[in-house]
């Protein structure tokens, strides 16, 4: 409207009069512009949308046949079968599986014989090369991984077509808590329509699989009784991240209760090691340290120290392996629920907090490199100052006992670091 607002008012006595005869006009030439403009706008949308429509059909139709066709199914055929080592029939679907728990949850399913297909659709939250270096690493140890997303309920159907698995590790997800206020419907995508769409697919094929799945640490919010424990309340989330894991329990809860699938929530504590994910501290942190940039090292109200119980990935990996050959059977078949069905949720953590300066002063020592520390106050924006988890219960059903600690982790974590950035061949970034 600004063009309007611009129009040279012409001067003089008949100023009052004038101003009403323009207003009329105005008032008239308004309201002819706005049902013309909606008039064109609706046949336009009309348009795009049967274009987009039909657009979107045929490029699905040309996917079903030639991207998902037979090559692509006997590839995943191969990926799925059951090696001859203690395999005991398992074959898992993992989502996520170019990412850093689900490379390294593949390749040891693998490596103990297990089948494994995975499924990821390479977002670029960060930097997709690394994802890409995860998937190679996975195809030669023979796990394929189908480019597609969750949500796509119809490639999903498709997979358990052609592979009939046992179990399904989902660790697909948009993680950062800090990124949740750039883009929240990425969340919303990921972690609430894409859990609904595969539990979905899950309780409708026979036999359902068992599912074991990531929630997060952050679903304690600003619970402040330590070390946190599954009875504790997590109805306090402080991020978005947050509130759409606490969702996903909360949906799993609804899908065991009436299709009777059986699901495990692992809450996963700040989990770190080679091949981690770039948006997390320890891993821009080496970055920056290497580069000479300060770093921010962020404090809780009074000084307070904020700590994290990192957890080494190798531990996470034992308990994400222990909680599928503890899961039971699904007990529903034709999408219609035949008796109760266990229903899952573990604290995966490391039990000991480090504050985030002894984080920062390990990696001085391995990278040999000092820091330029720069302490501000932790912004409100979903981050909490404290994590700390109560394991015993993962003890207890899943013989879950974390034995790294933060400096041996760390070690491995920089020798990775190191050699994929600074020998290998990898474009820094
Ligand atoms: N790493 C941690 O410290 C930590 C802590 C708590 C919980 N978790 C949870 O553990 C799981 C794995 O985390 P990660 O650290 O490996 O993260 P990651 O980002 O490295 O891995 C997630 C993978 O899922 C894929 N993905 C995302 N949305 C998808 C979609 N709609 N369809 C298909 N693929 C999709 C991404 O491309 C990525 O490769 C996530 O659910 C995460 O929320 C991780
Ligand atoms: C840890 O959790 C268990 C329940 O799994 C509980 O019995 C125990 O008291 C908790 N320990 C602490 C120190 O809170």
């Amino acid at each position: 409207m600004k063009h309007i607002d611009n129009l040279p008012t012409s001067p003089g006595k008949f100023k009052e009069k004038s101003a009403y005869i323009r207003l009329r006009h105005h008032f008239s030439l308004a309201k002819t512009t706005f049902w013309t403009l909606a008039f064109v706008g609706l046949i336009y949308i009309s348009f795009f949308r049967s274009l987009h429509i039909a657009h979107s059909d045929s490029s699905r139709r040309f996917l079903r046949t030639s991207f998902y066709g037979p090559d692509w199914e006997k590839r995943v055929k191969e990926s799925s079968k059951i090696g001859s080592g203690n395999g005991n029939g398992v074959c898992v679907l993992v989502t996520g599986a170019a990412g850093f728990v689900g490379t390294h949850v593949s390749s040891a399913l693998k490596q103990r014989g297990n089948g494994v297909v995975g499924l990821d659709n390479f977002n670029d939250y960060y930097d997709p090369s690394l994802k890409r270096a995860r998937q190679a690493l996975l195809a030669r140890l023979g796990v394929y991984i189908v480019e597609g997303d969750i949500n796509d309920e119809e490639l999903v159907r498709r997979m358990f077509d052609i592979v009939e698995f046992s179990h399904v590790m989902h660790l697909a997800a948009q993680a950062g808590v800090r990124y949740a206020m750039e883009n929240p419907s990425s969340y919303v995508h990921s972690n609430i329509a894409g859990l609904v769409s595969l539990l979905e697919v899950c309780k409708s094929v026979n036999p359902q699989p068992a599912i074991v799945w990531a929630s997060s640490s952050s679903v304690y919010g600003l619970n402040n009784k330590v070390p946190f424990s599954e009875k504790d309340r997590t109805d306090q989330p402080a991020s978005l991240y947050a509130a759409t894991k606490k969702a996903g329990e909360e949906i799993a809860h609804t899908y065991n209760h009436i299709y009777g699938l059986s699901l495990t929530g692992l809450r996963f504590f700040t989990v770190y090691g080679p091949w981690g994910r770039p948006d997390m501290a320890y891993f821009f942190f080496s970055k920056d340290i290497l580069k000479g940039k300060s770093i921010s090292i962020f404090e809780g109200p009074n000084h307070g120290t904020v700590a994290r119980d990192f957890t080494y990935i190798d531990d996470i990996v034992k308990g994400c392996l222990a909680a599928l050959d503890t899961a039971e059977k699904s007990t529903g078949s034709g999408g219609k629920k035949k008796g109760p069905a266990q229903l899952r949720v573990f604290n995966l953590g490391n039990t000991s907090p480090v504050p985030v300066s002894d984080l920062v002063s390990i990696l001085e020592r391995l990278l040999k490199v000092k820091a330029k520390r720069k302490i501000m106050k932790m912004p409100r924006n979903g981050d909490v100052q404290f994590t700390h988890a109560n394991i015993s219960y993962a003890q207890k059903e899943l013989h879950y006992k974390p034995t790294t600690d933060l400096q041996t982790g760390l070690k491995k974590f920089v020798r990775w670091y190191l050699s994929y950035y600074r020998d290998g061949k990898m474009s820094d970034q």
